[in-house]
């Protein structure tokens, strides 16, 4: 599997199917990616993103379910802890600790909880975790669904900052970390090198700092 870091929390997964998570980047538009899937975190702009624009099927939690499809949008509506199989993609929401809104007069504020994801494909397992600060319950997502690659927020402020993100890393046990939701904007600004250098020197995981556009091939674990 491919994973595609297009900036901000927008990462692109192709294998048997493409997958886009959290379809917003900062420039730009994602509409060229094309994906078969779209997965929604939670309400905020900066996460929800294109997908009314983009109208593929999405997979976001109930309240926010309900609005796309009120948009005209198929939508798959889950929660927290719940798990579905679509295209041969099976996506698991777990808990994020942040807030949710959708600027929109006709959500009434009700945008549900922010969420994370883990996506299985193609026999390989990704955590995204979202925005969220860090929580002791992550132990449980790396022991549940041990996954090969753990996308965890540095960027502190609304999120993790690295120092969190540090200890969110040893919890989940990905072996592949990749940093996200960082110098989007100056109010998140963070140091991946020095994040990198300090998880490196103390564990056996390995930090993949990408540029946005940049790709890494994800190969599942033998
Ligand atoms: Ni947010
Ligand atoms: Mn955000």
């Amino acid at each position: 599997m491919q994973l595609t870091w297009l900036g901000h929390a927008c990462v692109l997964l192709t294998g048997t199917k493409k997958v886009l998570i959290d379809p917003f980047i900062p420039d730009g538009s994602v509409a060229r990616t094309n994906p078969d899937l779209v997965l929604v975190t939670h309400g905020h702009y900066d996460h929800l993103g294109e997908a009314v624009a983009l109208k593929k099927t999405t997979v976001a939690i109930g309240e926010i379910a309900k609005y796309l499809m009120e948009k005209g949008v198929t939508a798959e509506g889950m929660n927290i802890g719940g798990t579905i199989t679509l295209d041969g993609v099976t996506i698991t929401m777990t808990p994020a600790l942040h807030s949710s809104r959708i600027d929109d007069t006709s959500m009434a504020g009700n945008a549900g909880v922010a969420a994370g994801f883990v996506v299985r494909m193609d026999g390989v397992c990704v955590y995204h975790a979202g925005d969220t600060a860090l929580f002791s319950d992550m132990r449980l997502i790396g022991d549940l669904y041990h996954p090969d690659v753990a996308l965890l927020p540095i960027g502190g402020r609304y999120t993790m900052g690295t120092r969190e993100a540090m200890m969110a890393a040893n919890f989940i046990g990905a072996k592949i970390v990749i940093p996200i939701h960082y110098n989007t904007w100056d109010r998140i600004a963070a140091d991946p090198v020095s994040f990198k250098t300090a998880i490196e020197r103390t564990t056996d995981l390995t930090v993949k700092i990408l540029i946005p556009g940049e790709s890494v091939e994800i190969n599942p674990e033998v």
